[in-house]
């Protein structure tokens, strides 16, 4: 098995693709130990420290200011590892986004707040009822990348006909689907318990990570995940031919066990792409 090493830190992959490679490791001891400016995208779905039980021993309530410090250390380096023109998605409540978003103004360009409808929150105290989430998107600089997604037309549910209020534009829409927008309502998260990977815990639909892979990369491009929870964003880097780097701290049992199932044929393949090139020390066999 290979081995990452440097005085610090030392560790070994837990799984490998043939677009991808996964660590389980804390984030911030793998992050550091990548090259500056050498990943294409990066998709972080990170704790919401909100006191959820993920199920794996992670502790998701912390003080917050803590909470706070720790963040600013990973959006930094992925900030850091980010090639000039790649991007950078963050997935959180929009109280936690205005937070990110004050930490990534100083280091990367906004793109934008997407938001995504969220069915089956709660509302508490003096506050409207929530329902959406965010998801940032920042470049370093221009985007070096920008593929514009187009989804289905939207048909009435009785005569199936095509729903023509589009702004009075009806005349010159294109047949291959609506542009993409900055709001996105068919990503709720999946309710069902057979969609999860691990029940009680949320994954999030591929789709999301897959639209952020889409837009700003092509094939063969390199996508970063440090918070890899059930595996979506490797799936959806595995189904899209780009290849992955990612990092989940605690059980990756289930990752594996996902990506066995969709990939039978990729999983413990050696990655088709140099690893070593995204480390900036020696790696030894
Ligand atoms: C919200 S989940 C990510 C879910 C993932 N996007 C998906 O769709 O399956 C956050 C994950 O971060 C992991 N995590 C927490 N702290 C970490 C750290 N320091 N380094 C790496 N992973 C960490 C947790 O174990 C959890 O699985």
């Amino acid at each position: 098995m290979r081995t990452f090493h440097n005085e610090v830190h030392l560790f070994t992959k837990f799984l490998t693709t043939r677009n991808g490679v996964l660590f389980q490791q804390d984030c911030l001891k793998v992050l550091p130990l990548i090259r500056e400016g050498s990943i294409d995208c990066i998709f972080a779905d990170p704790p919401f420290n909100i006191g959820k039980d993920y199920k794996n021993g992670y502790d998701d309530k912390r003080q917050n200011e803590e909470f706070i410090i720790w963040c600013k250390e990973w959006i930094s380096q992925c900030s850091r590892i980010l090639k000039t023109g790649g991007s950078f998605f963050i997935y959180a409540t929009p109280e936690l986004n205005i937070k990110f978003g004050n930490i990534l103004n100083e280091l990367l360009s906004f793109r934008h707040w997407i938001a995504l409808t969220m069915k089956g929150t709660f509302r508490r105290g003096m506050r409207l009822y929530p329902a959406h989430y965010s998801l940032l998107y920042y470049t370093k600089g221009e985007p070096k990348t920008f593929n514009l997604l187009r989804t289905p037309i939207p048909t009435c549910r009785h005569c199936k006909g095509e729903i023509p209020d589009y702004g009075g534009h009806r005349g010159s829409l294109n047949p291959s689907g609506l542009n993409l927008t900055d709001f996105w309502t068919d990503t709720s998260p999946n309710r069902h318990r057979k969609f999860k990977v691990r029940p009680g815990v949320n994954e999030l639909k591929i789709i999301i990570p897959e639209r952020a892979i889409l837009i700003s990369t092509n094939e063969n491009d390199i996508v970063l995940d440090p918070f890899g929870g059930g595996g979506s964003t490797f799936q959806a880097a595995e189904k899209n031919k780009r290849n992955w780097i990612g990092v989940e701290k605690y059980d990756c049992n289930h990752i594996r066990r996902k990506l066995q199932e969709e990939f039978p044929d990729s999983i413990d393949k050696p990655p088709g792409f140099e690893i070593e090139n995204y480390f900036q020390q020696e790696i030894s066999l």
